[in-house]
């Protein structure tokens, strides 16, 4: 079957190479892909939001299936535009990826399904948000209700640095139409975990669990990014509270999706925190996540493409997916400056060195080629991705890798997994 992938970030360059191993793959085609996806299959010079463009592509091609990577296609209905004429699509519909790019409609379903989540109202005035936020005399959390790249929600200790927030995203309208609309909300305290499931609009499938890392900095410090790193499994989450996770939230909103109209299928991303009186919903997201894609494929022995027509076709009881049992560890290597304003175009060597350490691939995501070289092109450039017979194991093999890569202004993390060696020593 000939499969086209949609997106260029490193999760596209994960699932990628995850589809590539495919035996009922007859040919891959990424559109627009980056310089990793290149390695997997055939780059196609279409963007991910030009709808028709790749309607033309997928039937001129005898494409058999779309996979949608990111969050911005979907919401824009790309899944309802493929099927409308025939094509099968792997994630959900225009109206079910509200769920993610549309907080507002996410925390009222949350409501209506009694799904645990930190308490919020929702905000279309400044005036009604400031009042509200100055009301309060603790720390609050921030959120533009639409689709900022990850980069929407403000956690503020003090409820002064809540209203500047507020300020920035209604009024300054940093995030456009998408901070048209802003909920307020409690700030939770614990451990984040990502939860990610195949669901077929009945059927739930949670694969195994795994951690980001959103701060810039060590220590979780400095603003929220795309995301710096992730590992998987999480420690964090045993048995017993991933079967409490399945039943008190995946369930619930697999339902009360059918319930709204809208059913769903595709990824079902649950960002849970982890507290002290269980577990939260941080948000959903509707799609793989990325960086998580990348230690979580990696781990992932069965065939990827089959699980997703397993999916579309709406018999996941069907698969079962093995899992390696070795950890592993996801770091992102990002252009210095990133999340805010960095450079592009900078040679990027020791590509070939890093990935010929053993377990370990290097996943593209904002590169280019340029006159034979790879070059820097986002803001997150490169995720370093090991396994390793634990998950200690797994990052040092990660940083051995990331320590052969150099291009000026090149950032990361320094201690990605840290959290999960502590749980694990
Ligand atoms: P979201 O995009 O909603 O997951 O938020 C991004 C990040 O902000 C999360 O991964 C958390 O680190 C943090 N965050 C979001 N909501 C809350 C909350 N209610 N309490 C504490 N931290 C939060
Ligand atoms: N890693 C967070 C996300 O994919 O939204």
């Amino acid at each position: 079957m000939n499969v086209l992938l949609i997106g260029s970030g490193g999760r596209e360059h994960a699932l990628a190479w995850k589809l590539a191993q495919s035996n009922q793959l007859k040919k891959l085609y990424i559109a627009p892909g980056n310089p990793g996806t290149a390695q997997c299959g055939e780059n196609i010079p279409i963007g991910a939001g030009d709808t028709q463009e790749l309607l033309d592509f997928a039937r001129q091609n005898q494409v058999g299936l779309v996979v949608v990577g990111p969050e911005d296609p979907l919401a824009a209905g790309l899944v309802d535009a493929l099927e409308a004429v025939g094509i099968k699509a792997f994630g959900p519909s225009g109206q079910a990826a509200q769920l993610e790019a549309d907080k507002a409609f996410a925390k009222q379903l949350m409501r209506s399904s009694a799904v645990s989540t930190a308490e919020g109202q929702v905000f279309d005035r400044i005036k009604d948000a400031t009042a509200y936020i100055a009301s309060r005399d603790e720390a609050v959390v921030i959120k533009a209700a639409g689709l900022a790249k990850g980069k929407g929600v403000f956690v503020c200790d003090d409820p002064s640095d809540g209203i500047l927030a507020a300020e920035k995203i209604m009024c300054d309208k940093i995030f456009g139409e998408a901070g048209e609309k802003i909920i307020v909300e409690d700030k939770l305290l614990g451990e984040e975990a990502s939860i990610l499931a195949f669901v077929d609009g009945r059927n739930i499938y949670v694969m195994e669990s795994s951690q980001d890392h959103k701060a810039v900095g060590d220590g979780d410090t400095g603003p929220n990014t795309g995301g710096m790193g992730a590992y998987s499994p999480a420690p964090l989450i045993t048995e017993k509270l991933m079967d409490q996770i399945t039943r008190e939230i995946l369930v619930p909103i697999v339902d009360g999706m059918n319930r709204n109209g809208t059913p769903y299928k595709g990824i079902l991303y649950a960002g849970i925190m982890v507290t002290a009186a269980g577990p939260r919903v941080l948000e959903f997201n509707v799609r793989f996540g990325d960086p998580e894609t990348q230690p979580i494929l990696m781990r992932l022995k069965s065939d990827l493409l089959e699980a997703c027509l397993a999916t579309c076709e709406g018999r996941l009881e069907d698969i079962t997916l093995q899992w390696d049992s070795r950890p592993a560890v996801c770091v992102v290597m990002a252009s210095g400056g990133y999340p805010g304003d960095y450079e592009k175009g900078r040679k990027i060597t020791g590509l070939k060195e890093a990935n010929e350490t053993e377990d370990v691939i290097v996943f593209h995501a904002g590169t280019a080629s340029r006159d034979g070289d790879i070059v820097t092109n986002g803001g997150r450039v490169l995720g370093v991705t090991a396994l390793g017979n634990n998950i200690a194991d797994a990052k040092e093999n990660a940083y051995r890798a990331v320590d052969k890569i150099k291009f000026d202004g090149a950032y990361c993390r320094r201690d990605i997994a840290d959290k999960a060696i502590k749980v694990e020593s």
